[in-house]
């Protein structure tokens, strides 16, 4: 595979070429029938990834801009907003819950934990007027997975509240059964798990999402969900001009998901992770996130004692083309964040994980065992589950 340099940030990710190409056509007139084949397409695909039967749609925004449009529709001004946050992208999501007049209700842990499902269920009970919960499945600046979706989705429904999730940094990574979970409108970015470049957020939205934001005079005119509805059911159309260029990335990139499999790309995400962690296990290093929420699509972890986190990923970048996040957040400067997502396979762990060791090695970090020894065994093990699913035509 021709990737001179890595790109291991946790989004955006390495495109594959198929994707490239796929961009590389002329533009198109929106208003015609060879954008609506595209849109239907799309359309229809991102329904897939999200296992939905509901409406998904593309938006010309990153995934900040997805997460306006979930807010903006449902929380008008002096709605109550039960948020949940653990880290960055959790603050955000609140931030946007304020901007749009909401009131927020918060619920919140330590960065590197997560709440308990029952704050979540006291809150509501204390707060028996609250609109909506809002909350993040897959924290990006921590590396935290909470893996409490499905009972938070329960909770909602049960106490008849709209549930918010960003699966920004998740949607394709791990398991994310919108419809069965229950969740209302669940936002995902193409940069992420999709091996698209960025630009584009989706965002799903269930009909009872669309009897709320119906209600509310104040939502978003550029994001109005009701809108891209209309649009779509009665024209195949968006209601302004899309990003075109992306829109053929996308589609490209939810063909590829279709070939390979959605439960195959969640195994192949869950694999690269497990070897990740392993392998930094081994070496003595230590994760944000504690082992039952590590998150299958960014790792995160702690700069060891004594260690220029900063210099390593400079060595890793400028020795081996590996391009490694730096902390997020309060984090800036005490961790380093690897994104294990999209068209993530052993060669891409092997040399991140050479890249991390050699650099580390040369910065006078004491190995508890011989890294070489940790990487080709490590990689043995990644290679033999891999081989067990259906190889990647990128
Ligand atoms: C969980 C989460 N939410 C929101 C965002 C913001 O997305 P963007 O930078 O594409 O606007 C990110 C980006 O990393 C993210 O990981």
């Amino acid at each position: 595979m021709g990737f001179e340099t890595l790109l291991m940030t946790p989004g955006p990710t390495n495109t594959p070429e198929r994707i490239f190409k796929a961009m590389a056509r002329p533009i198109i007139n929106h208003r015609g029938p060879a954008f609506r084949e595209l849109y239907r397409s799309i359309l229809e695909n991102l329904k897939y990834a999200f296992q939905t039967r509901n409406d998904v749609f593309p938006l010309t925004a990153s995934g900040t801009g997805g997460v306006e449009c979930a807010v903006g529709n449902i929380v008008a001004p002096g709605d109550k907003v039960l948020t949940i946050h653990f880290g960055i992208f959790g603050e955000r999501l609140r931030e946007a819950v304020v901007r749009f007049g909401g009131k927020p209700v918060d619920v919140s842990a330590e960065w590197g934990e997560n709440p308990s499902i029952e704050e979540v269920e006291r809150a509501l009970d204390e707060n028996p007027d609250v609109k909506a919960v809002a909350t993040v499945y897959n924290e990006t600046s921590t590396g935290v997975t909470w893996r409490a979706i499905k009972e938070l989705g329960e909770l909602c429904q049960r106490h008849d509240k709209i549930f918010i999730v960003d699966a920004i940094s998740i949607l394709a990574g791990d398991e994310l059964p919108v419809d069965e979970w229950k969740v209302d409108l669940c936002i995902a970015g193409s940069q992420k798990c999709l091996a698209c470049p960025p630009g584009v957020s989706m965002v799903s939205v269930s009909e009872r999402a669309y009897q709320v934001l119906r209600e509310n005079k104040h939502r978003p005119f550029y994001f109005d969900l009701e809108s891209y509805r209309s649009f779509a059911y009665e024209r195949m159309e968006t209601p302004f001009t899309p990003v075109l260029t992306l829109f053929y990335a996308l589609d490209e990139a939810l063909k590829f998901l279709r070939e390979e499999g959605l439960e195959n790309r969640i195994r192949r995400h869950r694999l690269c992770a497990e070897a990740f962690y392993e392998a930094f296990d081994r070496a003595g290093l230590r994760t944000v996130s504690k082992p039952e929420n590590r998150s299958n699509t960014v790792i995160v972890l702690w700069n060891p004692p004594g260690i220029d986190g900063e210099e390593m990923r400079r060595m890793a970048r400028e020795n081996h083309g590996v391009v490694i996040g730096g902390g997020a957040g309060k984090l800036k400067g005490k961790c380093f964040r690897i994104g294990s997502m999209g068209i993530i396979c052993q060669p891409f762990v092997s040399r991140t994980l050479k890249a991390v060791f050699d650099s580390l090695s040369k910065l006078g970090y004491g190995f508890p065992e011989e890294p070489s020894k940790i990487i080709s065994e490590v990689e043995g093990k990644l290679e033999e589950g891999l081989g067990r699913l259906p190889p990647l035509s990128l």
